[in-house]
């Protein structure tokens, strides 16, 4: 059966964890979706893991639309929520707008934007409309920036405001909200104090749900990957290995064979 905003909220009542991926492409949710993912995002991080960006600053709705209507393609039973990139949603009526893109034009069921107090306006636009709502607090990639990527809410003081955000985006009506790379502590506490599930990433055990990108847990992203990442194979190196054997095989003449060829 097909997920809902609903039946992802429900499973924190349930005590079912929630699974989630963060992808963009189409054979990607399809092998997600087959393999029993609960929700997968259209992340604005596709900008930097499969567009060479340095940040997110640089995704636009155009790119979200493309995106979300590929991974739509590929789920029969995941809910699809796409991101917000940045200045999609300056003010309600633009957020208005380009949620119902997401989900009118791409297919998406829900969409994600990143922050509390400062965009309370949008998000009562979009509940309001009836668009399903998921929160993003803790790190904010869009208002990072090229700036210090790091644990936010150490300090009591943040920690209060992420905690106080999480609350008003929980009685604001949104269905899930995305704790990123706040201390465990923190994200125990938030789910401790909101109705809806958390979905944490870099927030310890504690959330409702864990969400990674998936090139992360494929180890097929450059870099240094963060702490918080469990690489669940290496395909860089098997990707790579494939493509060297093809290399091979054409310079050699053993590519192709007549096996290979029409006669
Ligand atoms: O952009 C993204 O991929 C995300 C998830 C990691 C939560 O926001």
């Amino acid at each position: 059966m097909k997920h809902t905003p609903q039946t992802i909220y429900s499973k924190k009542q349930a005590g079912e964890k929630i699974v989630s991926l963060s992808l963009y492409d189409y054979p990607s949710a399809r092998i997600a979706d087959g393999a029993g993912v609960d929700v997968v995002m259209v992340g604005d991080s596709v900008g930097m893991v499969l567009l060479g960006h340095e940040n997110t600053l640089g995704m636009t709705i155009e790119h979200m639309l493309y995106h979300t209507a590929a991974v739509v393609k590929g789920v029969k039973r995941a809910l699809v929520v796409a991101d917000m990139p940045i200045h999609s949603y300056n003010d309600p009526e633009l957020a208005f707008k380009n949620a119902q893109r997401l989900v009118r034009e791409a297919g998406a069921d829900a969409v994600k934007l990143e922050g509390g107090a400062k965009i309370h306006a949008q998000i009562q636009r979009l509940v309001t409309e009836g668009i399903s709502v998921m929160g993003h607090v803790g790190m904010l990639p869009q208002s990072v920036g090229d700036g210090k990527y790091r644990v936010y809410g150490k300090d009591p003081s943040e920690a209060e405001m992420i905690l106080e955000d999480a609350k008003l985006l929980d009685r604001m009506g949104a269905f899930a909200i995305v704790l990123e790379c706040v201390p465990s502590k923190l994200a125990a506490e938030i789910t401790q104090a909101v109705r809806c599930p958390t979905i944490g990433i870099g927030a310890g055990p504690a959330t409702d749900g864990q969400v990674l990108v998936f090139q992360d847990l494929l180890g097929i992203r450059s870099g240094v990957s963060p702490r918080f990442v469990r690489r669940y194979t290496n395909l860089e190196e098997i990707m790579k290995k494939a493509a060297v054997n093809y290399c091979r095989d054409v310079q050699k003449k053993k590519f192709p064979s007549k096996k290979e060829s029409f006669s």
